[in-house]
């Protein structure tokens, strides 16, 4: 990942390839934003007149590249717009600033070093201008993934000096290490989501949680298809099956010694879904490999929760199969005995990911933790529902779910609170079993939630994302979002990792 700085260098004097400033949209035109005073002086006060003259007009996502004037050290400056100013005593707000550093992280590839100097008021205005500049600055490398040495061609910006910061400041400092491990993780997230899925499949997604455990001293325990044909675990077993690759379900396991609550996050890991049996049509395959984008989600946020030291136990279940057709693979109309005992019609091979789930879910309660969340690419009918950016929350407490949508909101992942009728419930009864995968087509995102619950253990808090919209993005990048594996999540779970340790959650 690119390297971050905190620095007191002026933008005029910083050795840089391109110094990053912000434009607010005015009513007549651009205005530079503070922290490029140094730049504009350089302009001789004329950085908006020139960048009107150039067509920018301060609004979100826009990124205009000049030559430098020679009063300054940088070659380039590269104006970024960050939309309507903010009222008069308020600061900006933290997600314009994450995606507008983004977004000149994005227009800064291929160049080495840049100066950022946009308006960072406080260590949070820093943290998150740091966050939008380190996710904006990513991109999926075949080679560095896989551990070669060869040279991507339009390597990422390399450096990220944040202008205008105190890095003696304890406040900064913190905000800046935080950020750097977050990003870290959520861009871990993203890598494996974008792996191939030949490379990415249930063994070699747990061989690499067991070698990423192992740096962060973590517990990890790997349970193979014959410990999962032994424990009865008859979900991941029957997904699994069609398989030449078999399931896995990975316990990873961070603990604090002063540890007053234990969070337990549990992700959906289709490493490929092809939907079975009941196969999914052309086009609807292609970006399949996304399907564990909630395991890859839960790693992310149990190995950023040790590298942060937080006074918290986080478990994460990583639920591993690859759900393909063939003569061994599970058929409509089978009958699986889930962990934990209950029978479950499968009419429908697609509906897979509530199969995994529903074993991890089992298993996870059993160690009786205070919160469970489980994060799932789970449902189409979610994609519906909310469109491409925002995922879906459920939960089987009011509360716990008013908190995952806020903090959501507040690390700058659209979520929306959603219902889970109970009456839902009496399409999934089925003649043969407890129930089938699949009932009513209506809601099938809330219904998918309903049928979660029933594998939640008597009394524990539980909360469902369903990411099935943000994790994976199809469309020209924006912000700090690339194309593909967005690690949506993540940094919502980290937080709600964060404020469980600090006991703010209730
Ligand atoms: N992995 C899919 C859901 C999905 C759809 C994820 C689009 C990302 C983007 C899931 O396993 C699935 O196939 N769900 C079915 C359920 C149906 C058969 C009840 C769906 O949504 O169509
Ligand atoms: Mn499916
Ligand atoms: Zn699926």
């Amino acid at each position: 990942m690119s390297a971050l700085t905190l620095s007191t260098s002026s933008a005029a004097t910083l050795r840089a390839d391109a110094i990053v400033v912000g434009v607010t949209k005015g009513p007549k035109g651009p205005v530079v934003a503070s922290g490029a005073e140094a730049v504009d002086k350089a302009f001789d006060g004329k950085l908006a007149t020139v960048l009107e003259t150039l067509g920018a007009t301060g609004g979100e996502g826009e990124a205009t590249k000049l030559p430098a004037p020679s009063g300054l050290k940088a070659p380039v400056v590269l104006a970024v717009g960050l939309g309507d100013a903010p009222a008069k005593d308020e600061g900006f707000d933290h997600e314009a600033l994450r995606r507008a550093a983004g977004t000149a992280a994005r227009a800064l590839t291929g160049t080495k070093k840049a100066g950022f100097a946009l308006p960072t008021e406080d260590a949070e205005a820093a943290a998150a201008i740091a966050e939008g500049a380190l996710l904006g600055a990513y991109s999926y490398d075949a080679a560095r993934v896989n551990g070669k040495k060869d040279a991507q061609k339009n390597a990422p910006l390399a450096e990220i000096a944040l202008l205008g910061t105190k890095p003696r400041d304890k406040a900064f400092k913190a905000a800046a290490e935080r950020a750097t491990v977050v990003c870290e993780e959520v861009n871990r997230a993203r890598d494996l989501i974008n792996m191939p899925p030949n490379d990415l499949h249930p063994k070699s997604f747990a061989a690499t949680a067991q070698a990423a455990g192992k740096e962060y001293g973590l517990k990890v325990e790997v349970l193979d298809e014959k410990a999962l044909l032994k424990g009865g675990f008859g979900g991941l077993m029957g997904v699994g099956q069609g398989s030449t690759v078999p399931p896995r379900l990975v316990r990873v396991a961070y603990t604090h010694p002063k540890a007053e609550k234990t969070l337990a996050l549990v992700g959906k890991g289709i490493t490929y879904d092809s939907g079975g049996i009941s196969l999914k049509p052309a086009g609807h395959n292609e970006t399949m490999k996304c399907d564990m984008s909630g395991a890859a989600a839960v790693f992310g946020a149990v190995v950023a929760a040790a590298r942060l030291g937080l006074r918290v136990n986080v478990t994460g279940w990583l639920a591993l199969a690859e759900n393909m057709p063939s003569g061994s693979a599970t058929r409509p109309g089978d009958v699986l005995r889930m962990y934990g005992g209950k029978t479950v019609e499968v009419l429908n091979t697609d509906a897979e990911g509530r199969l995994v789930l529903a074993d991890a879910l089992v298993r996870a309660s059993e160690e009786n933790p205070d919160a469970i969340v489980d994060v799932a690419t789970l449902t189409g009918a979610m994609v519906l529902a909310l469109g491409n950016r925002t995922f879906g929350v459920m939960a089987n407490d009011d509360a716990f779910r008013t908190s995952l949508y806020e903090i959501a909101e507040e690390v700058g992942e659209p979520a929306w609170p959603m219902p889970m009728p109970a009456e839902l419930r009496k399409s999934m009864d089925s003649p043969v079993a407890d129930f089938a995968n699949i009932g009513e087509r209506m809601g099938g995102g809330l219904l998918a939630g309903v049928f979660l619950k029933e594998f939640v253990g008597e009394g524990i808090t539980w909360a469902h994302l369903d990411i099935a919209g943000p994790a994976y993005h199809e469309s020209a990048p924006f912000g700090y979002t690339p194309k593909g594996g967005t690690g949506s999540a993540v940094r919502t779970l980290v937080r709600l990792a964060e404020y469980t340790a600090d006991g703010d959650l209730g």
